[in-house]
Protein backbone atom coordinates (compact mmCIF):
# COMPACT_ATOMS: atom_id res chain seq x y z
CA UNK A 1 0.00 0.00 0.00
CA UNK A 2 2.85 3.02 0.69
CA UNK A 3 5.08 1.71 -2.06
CA UNK A 4 2.36 2.14 -4.70
CA UNK A 5 1.41 5.61 -3.76
CA UNK A 6 5.20 6.59 -3.34
CA UNK A 7 5.78 6.43 0.55
CA UNK A 8 8.11 3.53 1.09
CA UNK A 9 11.21 2.55 3.55
CA UNK A 10 14.82 2.96 2.26
CA UNK A 11 17.80 2.18 4.31
CA UNK A 12 15.08 1.68 7.47
CA UNK A 13 13.53 5.26 6.63
CA UNK A 14 10.28 6.00 5.26
CA UNK A 15 10.69 8.22 2.56
CA UNK A 16 8.33 10.47 -0.03
CA UNK A 17 9.78 9.09 -3.87
CA UNK A 18 13.49 9.76 -2.74
CA UNK A 19 12.91 12.37 -0.06
CA UNK A 20 13.86 11.09 3.33
CA UNK A 21 10.89 12.21 5.83
CA UNK A 22 13.59 12.75 8.86
CA UNK A 23 14.53 15.72 6.62
CA UNK A 24 11.37 16.90 5.84
CA UNK A 25 10.50 17.32 9.45
CA UNK A 26 13.85 18.87 10.10
CA UNK A 27 13.75 21.33 7.24
CA UNK A 28 10.29 22.51 7.91
CA UNK A 29 8.99 21.42 11.35
CA UNK A 30 6.22 19.11 12.56
CA UNK A 31 3.19 18.76 12.45
CA UNK A 32 3.55 18.36 8.57
CA UNK A 33 2.05 17.12 6.14
CA UNK A 34 3.99 15.63 3.40
CA UNK A 35 2.24 15.28 -0.05
CA UNK A 36 3.30 13.05 -2.97
CA UNK A 37 3.04 14.59 -6.29
CA UNK A 38 2.99 11.89 -8.48
CA UNK A 39 0.67 9.95 -6.40
CA UNK A 40 -2.19 12.57 -7.21
CA UNK A 41 -1.24 11.94 -10.84
CA UNK A 42 -1.34 8.40 -10.39
CA UNK A 43 -4.61 7.92 -8.93
CA UNK A 44 -6.39 10.52 -11.45
CA UNK A 45 -4.82 8.41 -14.35
CA UNK A 46 -5.61 4.85 -12.96
CA UNK A 47 -9.33 6.33 -12.64
CA UNK A 48 -9.11 8.06 -16.15
CA UNK A 49 -7.82 4.34 -17.46
CA UNK A 50 -10.70 2.50 -15.67
CA UNK A 51 -13.19 4.56 -17.50
CA UNK A 52 -11.35 4.98 -20.50
CA UNK A 53 -14.33 3.29 -22.12
CA UNK A 54 -16.94 5.67 -21.38
CA UNK A 55 -16.88 9.49 -22.68
CA UNK A 56 -16.60 10.74 -19.62
CA UNK A 57 -15.45 14.03 -17.43
CA UNK A 58 -13.66 13.85 -14.40
CA UNK A 59 -14.16 16.67 -11.79
CA UNK A 60 -11.78 16.52 -8.98
CA UNK A 61 -13.92 17.05 -5.80
CA UNK A 62 -11.74 19.79 -4.12
CA UNK A 63 -13.17 19.54 -0.63
CA UNK A 64 -11.02 16.25 -0.12
CA UNK A 65 -8.07 18.40 -0.37
CA UNK A 66 -8.02 22.07 -1.77
CA UNK A 67 -4.78 23.16 -1.15
CA UNK A 68 -3.67 25.20 -4.44
CA UNK A 69 -0.82 23.18 -5.97
CA UNK A 70 -2.70 19.88 -5.46
CA UNK A 71 -5.62 21.37 -6.96
CA UNK A 72 -3.19 22.59 -9.71
CA UNK A 73 -1.62 18.98 -10.18
CA UNK A 74 -4.61 17.57 -11.31
CA UNK A 75 -5.70 20.36 -13.45
CA UNK A 76 -2.42 20.26 -15.51
CA UNK A 77 -3.19 16.14 -15.75
CA UNK A 78 -6.33 18.05 -17.71
CA UNK A 79 -8.79 17.05 -14.34
CA UNK A 80 -11.81 19.34 -14.00
CA UNK A 81 -13.03 20.40 -10.81
CA UNK A 82 -16.16 19.94 -8.64
CA UNK A 83 -16.43 23.01 -5.94
CA UNK A 84 -19.43 22.82 -3.01
CA UNK A 85 -18.84 26.75 -1.95
CA UNK A 86 -17.54 30.05 -3.47
CA UNK A 87 -14.41 29.98 -1.18
CA UNK A 88 -13.41 26.61 -2.89
CA UNK A 89 -14.48 27.95 -6.26
CA UNK A 90 -12.01 31.03 -5.72
CA UNK A 91 -9.61 28.22 -4.73
CA UNK A 92 -10.03 26.40 -7.98
CA UNK A 93 -10.25 29.54 -10.12
CA UNK A 94 -6.93 30.94 -8.52
CA UNK A 95 -5.59 26.81 -9.10
CA UNK A 96 -5.51 28.31 -12.86
CA UNK A 97 -8.63 26.09 -13.62
CA UNK A 98 -10.59 28.03 -16.47
CA UNK A 99 -14.31 27.92 -15.33
CA UNK A 100 -15.67 25.94 -17.78
CA UNK A 101 -14.21 22.90 -16.21
CA UNK A 102 -15.66 23.72 -13.04
CA UNK A 103 -19.06 22.50 -11.69
CA UNK A 104 -20.61 23.82 -8.63
CA UNK A 105 -22.84 22.09 -6.00
CA UNK A 106 -23.69 22.71 -2.41
CA UNK A 107 -27.28 21.88 -0.79
CA UNK A 108 -27.31 25.32 0.32
CA UNK A 109 -25.65 27.97 -1.54
CA UNK A 110 -26.55 31.79 -1.01
CA UNK A 111 -27.57 34.26 -4.08
CA UNK A 112 -23.88 35.57 -3.62
CA UNK A 113 -22.41 32.05 -4.52
CA UNK A 114 -24.73 31.67 -7.46
CA UNK A 115 -23.84 34.71 -8.48
CA UNK A 116 -20.18 34.27 -8.07
CA UNK A 117 -20.42 31.06 -9.82
CA UNK A 118 -23.13 32.48 -12.97
CA UNK A 119 -20.61 35.33 -13.02
CA UNK A 120 -17.24 33.01 -13.40
CA UNK A 121 -18.93 31.09 -15.72
CA UNK A 122 -18.77 27.72 -14.45
CA UNK A 123 -19.83 24.62 -16.49
CA UNK A 124 -22.76 23.74 -14.40
CA UNK A 125 -24.49 25.07 -11.35
CA UNK A 126 -26.05 21.84 -9.31
CA UNK A 127 -29.55 22.64 -7.34
CA UNK A 128 -30.74 20.53 -4.64
CA UNK A 129 -34.58 21.93 -4.34
CA UNK A 130 -36.90 24.26 -5.92
CA UNK A 131 -36.57 27.01 -3.38
CA UNK A 132 -33.18 27.10 -4.56
CA UNK A 133 -33.60 26.70 -8.39
CA UNK A 134 -35.94 29.72 -7.61
CA UNK A 135 -33.21 31.68 -6.52
CA UNK A 136 -31.00 30.41 -9.37
CA UNK A 137 -33.33 31.74 -11.91
CA UNK A 138 -33.60 34.99 -9.75
CA UNK A 139 -30.20 35.73 -9.78
CA UNK A 140 -29.55 34.66 -13.41
CA UNK A 141 -31.83 37.13 -14.53
CA UNK A 142 -30.85 39.99 -12.68
CA UNK A 143 -27.27 39.45 -14.23
CA UNK A 144 -29.15 38.53 -17.49
CA UNK A 145 -27.93 35.28 -17.86
CA UNK A 146 -28.95 31.84 -18.93
CA UNK A 147 -28.11 29.41 -15.80
CA UNK A 148 -27.03 25.96 -17.23
CA UNK A 149 -28.25 23.56 -13.99
CA UNK A 150 -27.76 19.92 -13.25
CA UNK A 151 -31.02 19.17 -10.32
CA UNK A 152 -29.35 16.41 -8.05
CA UNK A 153 -31.63 13.71 -7.43
CA UNK A 154 -31.62 11.90 -4.11
CA UNK A 155 -32.19 8.41 -5.13
CA UNK A 156 -33.17 6.68 -2.10
CA UNK A 157 -30.14 3.99 -2.17
CA UNK A 158 -28.74 3.61 1.64
CA UNK A 159 -25.28 3.03 0.79
CA UNK A 160 -23.29 0.63 3.25
CA UNK A 161 -20.48 3.48 5.03
CA UNK A 162 -20.43 5.59 7.94
CA UNK A 163 -23.63 6.97 8.29
CA UNK A 164 -22.41 10.31 8.90
CA UNK A 165 -20.90 9.77 5.06
CA UNK A 166 -24.08 8.47 3.26
CA UNK A 167 -26.08 10.80 1.49
CA UNK A 168 -28.20 9.55 -1.07
CA UNK A 169 -30.80 8.29 1.58
CA UNK A 170 -34.45 9.70 1.93
CA UNK A 171 -33.42 10.56 5.53
CA UNK A 172 -30.99 12.42 4.43
CA UNK A 173 -30.90 16.53 3.66
CA UNK A 174 -29.09 16.04 -0.19
CA UNK A 175 -31.03 15.99 -3.06
CA UNK A 176 -34.37 16.28 -5.02
CA UNK A 177 -36.75 13.94 -4.17
CA UNK A 178 -38.84 11.50 -6.48
CA UNK A 179 -41.76 12.94 -5.34
CA UNK A 180 -41.35 16.54 -6.43
CA UNK A 181 -39.93 15.97 -9.75
CA UNK A 182 -42.77 17.19 -11.56
CA UNK A 183 -42.41 19.96 -10.27
CA UNK A 184 -39.17 20.57 -10.45
CA UNK A 185 -39.27 19.74 -14.33
CA UNK A 186 -42.20 22.51 -14.38
CA UNK A 187 -40.39 25.07 -13.17
CA UNK A 188 -38.20 24.47 -15.83
CA UNK A 189 -40.71 25.25 -18.93
CA UNK A 190 -41.69 28.09 -16.50
CA UNK A 191 -38.59 29.91 -15.45
CA UNK A 192 -36.94 31.47 -17.81
CA UNK A 193 -33.54 32.02 -17.01
CA UNK A 194 -33.09 27.93 -16.19
CA UNK A 195 -31.65 25.53 -18.37
CA UNK A 196 -31.74 22.20 -17.30
CA UNK A 197 -28.70 20.13 -19.19
CA UNK A 198 -27.75 17.98 -16.22
CA UNK A 199 -28.63 15.04 -14.04
CA UNK A 200 -26.59 14.76 -10.71
CA UNK A 201 -26.19 11.99 -7.83
CA UNK A 202 -24.17 11.46 -5.09
CA UNK A 203 -24.69 8.26 -2.71
CA UNK A 204 -21.95 9.36 -0.43
CA UNK A 205 -18.19 8.46 0.15
CA UNK A 206 -16.08 5.60 1.15
CA UNK A 207 -18.46 2.83 -0.52
CA UNK A 208 -16.82 -0.66 -1.36
CA UNK A 209 -19.96 -2.28 -3.21
CA UNK A 210 -20.85 -1.47 -6.95
CA UNK A 211 -23.64 -2.53 -6.56
CA UNK A 212 -24.91 0.75 -5.08
CA UNK A 213 -23.97 2.66 -7.89
CA UNK A 214 -25.52 0.27 -10.10
CA UNK A 215 -29.04 0.57 -7.85
CA UNK A 216 -28.87 5.01 -7.96
CA UNK A 217 -27.18 5.16 -11.23
CA UNK A 218 -30.51 2.53 -12.65
CA UNK A 219 -32.90 5.42 -10.96
CA UNK A 220 -31.21 8.18 -12.60
CA UNK A 221 -31.54 6.45 -15.75
CA UNK A 222 -34.69 6.24 -15.50
CA UNK A 223 -35.05 9.97 -14.39
CA UNK A 224 -33.15 10.63 -17.57
CA UNK A 225 -35.86 8.85 -19.73
CA UNK A 226 -38.68 10.61 -18.30
CA UNK A 227 -36.90 14.27 -19.14
CA UNK A 228 -35.85 13.19 -22.54
CA UNK A 229 -40.02 11.95 -22.89
CA UNK A 230 -40.94 15.75 -21.62
CA UNK A 231 -38.15 17.37 -24.08
CA UNK A 232 -35.12 18.45 -22.12
CA UNK A 233 -31.93 18.19 -23.96
CA UNK A 234 -29.77 16.09 -21.20
CA UNK A 235 -26.05 16.72 -21.80
CA UNK A 236 -24.61 15.66 -18.48
CA UNK A 237 -25.07 12.78 -16.07
CA UNK A 238 -23.34 13.22 -12.89
CA UNK A 239 -23.08 10.37 -10.73
CA UNK A 240 -20.73 11.72 -7.98
CA UNK A 241 -17.95 10.50 -6.24
CA UNK A 242 -17.67 8.10 -3.12
CA UNK A 243 -15.02 5.52 -4.79
CA UNK A 244 -13.17 3.75 -1.63
CA UNK A 245 -9.54 3.73 -0.79
CA UNK A 246 -7.52 1.61 1.59
CA UNK A 247 -7.01 2.74 4.83
CA UNK A 248 -6.51 -0.33 6.72
CA UNK A 249 -4.47 -3.23 5.11
CA UNK A 250 -6.78 -5.82 6.50
CA UNK A 251 -9.76 -4.21 4.69
CA UNK A 252 -8.51 -3.19 1.20
CA UNK A 253 -10.72 -1.55 -0.89
CA UNK A 254 -12.49 -2.45 -3.95
CA UNK A 255 -10.60 -1.88 -6.90
CA UNK A 256 -11.74 1.00 -9.73
CA UNK A 257 -11.93 -1.53 -12.72
CA UNK A 258 -14.69 -3.28 -10.49
CA UNK A 259 -16.59 0.17 -10.45
CA UNK A 260 -15.91 0.96 -14.13
CA UNK A 261 -16.98 -3.23 -15.26
CA UNK A 262 -20.32 -2.07 -13.58
CA UNK A 263 -20.99 1.39 -14.93
CA UNK A 264 -19.12 1.35 -18.09
CA UNK A 265 -21.96 -1.25 -19.87
CA UNK A 266 -24.69 0.69 -18.29
CA UNK A 267 -23.57 4.37 -19.13
CA UNK A 268 -22.19 3.84 -22.76
CA UNK A 269 -24.46 5.07 -25.55
CA UNK A 270 -26.36 7.26 -23.69
CA UNK A 271 -25.71 10.25 -25.27
CA UNK A 272 -24.67 11.85 -22.50
CA UNK A 273 -21.11 12.76 -20.74
CA UNK A 274 -20.67 11.29 -17.54
CA UNK A 275 -19.37 13.31 -14.95
CA UNK A 276 -17.14 11.93 -12.14
CA UNK A 277 -16.49 12.99 -8.80
CA UNK A 278 -13.90 11.53 -7.11
CA UNK A 279 -12.02 13.01 -4.10
CA UNK A 280 -10.85 10.23 -1.35
CA UNK A 281 -9.90 8.12 -4.35
CA UNK A 282 -7.33 10.78 -5.93
CA UNK A 283 -6.26 12.14 -2.70
CA UNK A 284 -6.51 9.92 0.46
CA UNK A 285 -3.09 7.84 -0.07
CA UNK A 286 -1.18 10.89 -1.73
CA UNK A 287 -0.36 12.30 2.21
CA UNK A 288 1.20 11.52 5.57
CA UNK A 289 1.02 13.86 8.36
CA UNK A 290 4.48 13.54 9.93
CA UNK A 291 4.45 14.12 13.69
CA UNK A 292 6.75 13.94 16.76
CA UNK A 293 6.54 12.01 19.58
CA UNK A 294 7.04 14.39 22.44
CA UNK A 295 6.47 12.11 25.54
CA UNK A 296 5.55 8.44 26.23
CA UNK A 297 4.21 7.88 29.54
CA UNK A 298 2.81 4.50 31.55
CA UNK A 299 -0.55 4.71 33.88
CA UNK A 300 -0.71 2.32 36.64
CA UNK A 301 -2.83 -0.20 34.31
CA UNK A 302 0.10 -0.62 32.38
CA UNK A 303 -1.24 1.80 29.41
CA UNK A 304 1.29 2.98 27.40
CA UNK A 305 0.53 6.76 25.76
CA UNK A 306 2.72 8.18 22.81
CA UNK A 307 1.71 11.98 22.77
CA UNK A 308 2.88 13.77 19.49
CA UNK A 309 2.38 17.09 18.44
CA UNK A 310 -0.09 16.97 15.65
CA UNK A 311 -3.57 15.92 16.98
CA UNK A 312 -6.98 16.28 16.20
CA UNK A 313 -6.74 19.81 14.74
CA UNK A 314 -5.14 18.09 11.85
CA UNK A 315 -6.58 14.79 11.64
CA UNK A 316 -10.68 14.84 12.86
CA UNK A 317 -11.85 11.25 11.25
CA UNK A 318 -10.58 8.97 14.06
CA UNK A 319 -12.60 11.54 16.70
CA UNK A 320 -15.12 12.20 14.09
CA UNK A 321 -15.77 8.54 12.21
CA UNK A 322 -13.84 6.08 14.28
CA UNK A 323 -11.53 5.88 10.97
CA UNK A 324 -8.62 4.29 10.67
CA UNK A 325 -5.42 5.20 10.00
CA UNK A 326 -2.55 3.74 10.27
CA UNK A 327 0.55 4.79 12.29
CA UNK A 328 4.05 3.91 11.20
CA UNK A 329 7.68 5.02 12.61
CA UNK A 330 9.59 6.99 10.49
CA UNK A 331 12.77 4.89 11.54
CA UNK A 332 12.47 1.12 11.73
CA UNK A 333 12.49 -0.01 14.92
CA UNK A 334 13.05 -4.07 15.99
CA UNK A 335 10.47 -4.15 18.37
CA UNK A 336 7.48 -3.02 19.48
CA UNK A 337 5.11 -2.14 22.15
CA UNK A 338 1.26 -1.51 22.17
CA UNK A 339 0.01 1.77 22.85
CA UNK A 340 -2.13 4.59 21.86
CA UNK A 341 -0.99 7.25 20.09
CA UNK A 342 -2.94 10.78 21.16
CA UNK A 343 -2.50 14.56 20.53
CA UNK A 344 -2.02 17.85 22.69
CA UNK A 345 -5.69 19.09 22.47
CA UNK A 346 -8.13 19.10 25.38
CA UNK A 347 -10.29 16.28 24.57
CA UNK A 348 -10.78 12.41 25.19
CA UNK A 349 -11.25 11.83 21.70
CA UNK A 350 -8.02 13.70 20.44
CA UNK A 351 -6.36 10.40 19.28
CA UNK A 352 -4.73 9.21 15.68
CA UNK A 353 -4.72 5.49 17.31
CA UNK A 354 -5.67 3.03 19.94
CA UNK A 355 -4.26 -0.04 21.55
CA UNK A 356 -2.04 -0.30 18.12
CA UNK A 357 0.96 -2.38 17.79
CA UNK A 358 3.78 0.37 17.20
CA UNK A 359 7.31 0.74 16.67
CA UNK A 360 9.22 1.37 19.62
CA UNK A 361 9.98 4.90 19.52
CA UNK A 362 11.97 7.04 21.70
CA UNK A 363 11.02 10.71 23.06
CA UNK A 364 11.38 13.01 19.95
CA UNK A 365 11.25 10.05 17.11
CA UNK A 366 8.87 10.77 14.23
CA UNK A 367 5.89 9.03 13.61
CA UNK A 368 3.65 9.46 10.46
CA UNK A 369 0.10 8.65 10.06
CA UNK A 370 -0.72 7.56 7.07
CA UNK A 371 -3.75 8.66 4.54
CA UNK A 372 -3.89 12.07 5.19
CA UNK A 373 -4.31 13.53 1.58
CA UNK A 374 -8.05 13.67 2.04
CA UNK A 375 -10.56 15.35 4.37
CA UNK A 376 -7.75 16.39 7.00
CA UNK A 377 -5.66 19.44 5.84
CA UNK A 378 -9.25 21.05 4.78
CA UNK A 379 -11.27 19.92 8.31
CA UNK A 380 -8.38 21.38 10.13
CA UNK A 381 -8.92 23.58 12.84
CA UNK A 382 -7.68 26.06 15.37
CA UNK A 383 -9.14 24.81 18.50
CA UNK A 384 -6.80 24.75 21.59
CA UNK A 385 -5.36 27.62 19.04
CA UNK A 386 -3.48 25.59 17.15
CA UNK A 387 -1.65 26.61 14.11
CA UNK A 388 -2.58 25.26 11.05
CA UNK A 389 0.81 23.12 9.92
CA UNK A 390 3.07 23.34 7.00
CA UNK A 391 2.23 21.42 3.19
CA UNK A 392 5.20 19.79 1.46
CA UNK A 393 4.74 18.65 -2.08
CA UNK A 394 7.20 16.02 -2.95
CA UNK A 395 8.29 15.26 -6.86
CA UNK A 396 11.12 12.75 -7.26
CA UNK A 397 14.04 13.98 -5.55
CA UNK A 398 12.53 17.98 -5.11
CA UNK A 399 10.59 19.06 -2.06
CA UNK A 400 8.80 22.61 -2.37
CA UNK A 401 6.75 23.81 0.52
CA UNK A 402 3.27 24.01 -0.58
CA UNK A 403 1.87 25.84 2.35
CA UNK A 404 3.49 28.36 5.28
CA UNK A 405 2.85 27.35 8.74
CA UNK A 406 0.39 29.58 10.41
CA UNK A 407 2.19 32.06 12.85
CA UNK A 408 0.81 33.28 15.70
CA UNK A 409 -0.22 36.82 14.78
CA UNK A 410 -2.63 35.12 11.57
CA UNK A 411 -4.65 33.77 14.77
CA UNK A 412 -5.72 36.70 15.78
CA UNK A 413 -5.35 39.16 12.38
CA UNK A 414 -8.83 39.32 11.78
CA UNK A 415 -9.81 40.19 15.53
CA UNK A 416 -10.94 43.90 15.90
N1 LIG B 1 -19.43 14.92 -4.72
C1 LIG B 1 -20.22 15.33 -3.72
C2 LIG B 1 -21.49 15.99 -4.04
C3 LIG B 1 -19.82 15.14 -2.39
O1 LIG B 1 -20.60 15.55 -1.42
C4 LIG B 1 -18.59 14.49 -2.13
C5 LIG B 1 -18.15 14.28 -0.76
C6 LIG B 1 -17.80 14.08 -3.21
C7 LIG B 1 -18.26 14.30 -4.50
C8 LIG B 1 -16.48 13.40 -3.03
O2 LIG B 1 -16.61 12.19 -2.36
P1 LIG B 1 -15.32 11.20 -2.27
O3 LIG B 1 -15.01 10.76 -3.66
O4 LIG B 1 -14.21 11.99 -1.67
O5 LIG B 1 -15.78 10.09 -1.38
N2 LIG B 1 -15.23 14.05 5.62
C9 LIG B 1 -15.65 12.70 5.28
C10 LIG B 1 -16.07 12.60 3.83
C11 LIG B 1 -17.17 13.58 3.46
C12 LIG B 1 -17.54 13.50 2.01
C13 LIG B 1 -18.40 14.65 1.63
N3 LIG B 1 -18.81 14.66 0.28
C14 LIG B 1 -14.52 11.74 5.59
O6 LIG B 1 -13.47 12.18 6.06
O7 LIG B 1 -14.67 10.54 5.44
Amino acid sequence: MLDSHFFSYSDGTLCCDEVRLDGLAEQFGTPLYVISRQSLINQFRSFEAAFAGLPHFTCYSVKANFNLSVIRTLVDEGCGCDVNSGGELFRALKAGISPDKIIMAGVGKTEQEIEYGLNSGVLLLKSESVSELKAIDRVAGRLGKKANVAIRINPNVTAETHPYITTGDSKEKFGIDEAELGEVFGLFRTLPNLSLDGLDMHIGSQIFDPEYYVAATQKLLDVLDTARLLGFDIKWFDIGGGFPVTYDPQKPATPIDRFAEKLVPMLDGRGVTVIFEPGRFIAANSSVLLTKVLYRKRNHVGKEFFIVDAGMTELIRPALYQSHHEVISVKRHEDSVTADVVGPVCESSDFFARQRMIDNVREGELLAVLSTGAYAAVMGSNYNGRLRPAEVMVDGGEAKLVRRRETYEQLVQNEV
